[in-house]
């Protein structure tokens, strides 16, 4: 029997923190990066494009299923997400975008038809995958699930810092109430609702350093590759 393609899944809520984890442990292990939540915003931001409901499950679905989507960089190497065959920049990151994301996200057929897509992402030498379902539902087998966490306040003040360095201004409370509600609304919902899957290990990274998280992560890595992941 082959061994599968070795998969960490890093779940958690909105500016746990996950995006940079996730990126900085596939960096450091070589490996391929899913960044899930891109896809559900690109979905939303598709389907506005076109005029489609954020609640229309089937139209949605059927958008999901063909969404020509691609992570490449251009050519001066830079790292992009096209749609359409068109790079996709701070569009993608507003907090509307998100909004958007965790409405189509509710919706049973949106996911089912975003599965194929995320497995497909599951390549040699290995993934890190990040989203809200990896451990629990994409990628039930991965060899090391984490789920990480930090404190509401915490989480809204990195979401606030991040969105200041790209140059959009919106109100720190207007940014906890809407990370709030999308805690509520993901962790609330009938499918696949957001939390730990059970044999996922918790990191609470509040008060700590991107290099201490990724450190633990990556620390947790090797150890169970030199077993098997
Ligand atoms: O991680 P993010 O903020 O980019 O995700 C945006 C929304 O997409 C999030 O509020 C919920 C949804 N999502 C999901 O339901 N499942 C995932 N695996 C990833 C994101």
């Amino acid at each position: 029997m082959t061994k599968a393609t070795p998969v960490i899944a890093i779940d958690g809520p909105s500016g746990s923190g996950k995006g940079t984890i996730a990126r900085r442990v596939a960096v450091a292990l070589g490996w391929h990066l899913l960044d899930s939540g891109a896809l559900y915003r690109l979905l939303a931001l598709a389907a506005t494009r076109r005029g489609i409901g954020l609640d229309d499950a089937d139209a949605l679905a059927e958008l999901a299923a063909n969404l020509d989507v691609s992570f490449a960089a251009n050519d001066d190497g830079e790292e992009l997400i096209w749609l359409d065959g068109k790079p996709v920049r701070g569009e993608l990151r507003t907090e509307e975008a998100g909004r958007g994301a965790s409405t189509v996200a509710a919706l049973q057929p949106v996911r089912e038809a975003l599965l194929a897509l995320q497995r497909g992402f599951r390549k040699p030498p290995g993934l890190v995958a990040d989203g809200r379902d990896m451990g629990t539902h994409v990628f039930p087998d991965a060899g090391l699930k984490v789920y990480l966490t930090a404190s509401a306040e915490e989480r809204a003040r990195r979401r606030h810092k991040q969105l200041k360095d790209k140059g959009i201004d919106v109100s720190l409370a207007a940014l906890s109430r809407d990370i709030e509600d999308r805690d509520r609304r993901d962790s609330e919902r009938s499918v696949a609702p957001l939390r730990p899957a059970e044999d996922a290990r918790i990191l609470d990274s509040s008060g700590q350093s991107i290099e201490a998280v990724t450190n633990r992560v990556l620390g947790w890595a090797r150890e169970l590759l030199a077993e098997k992941l």
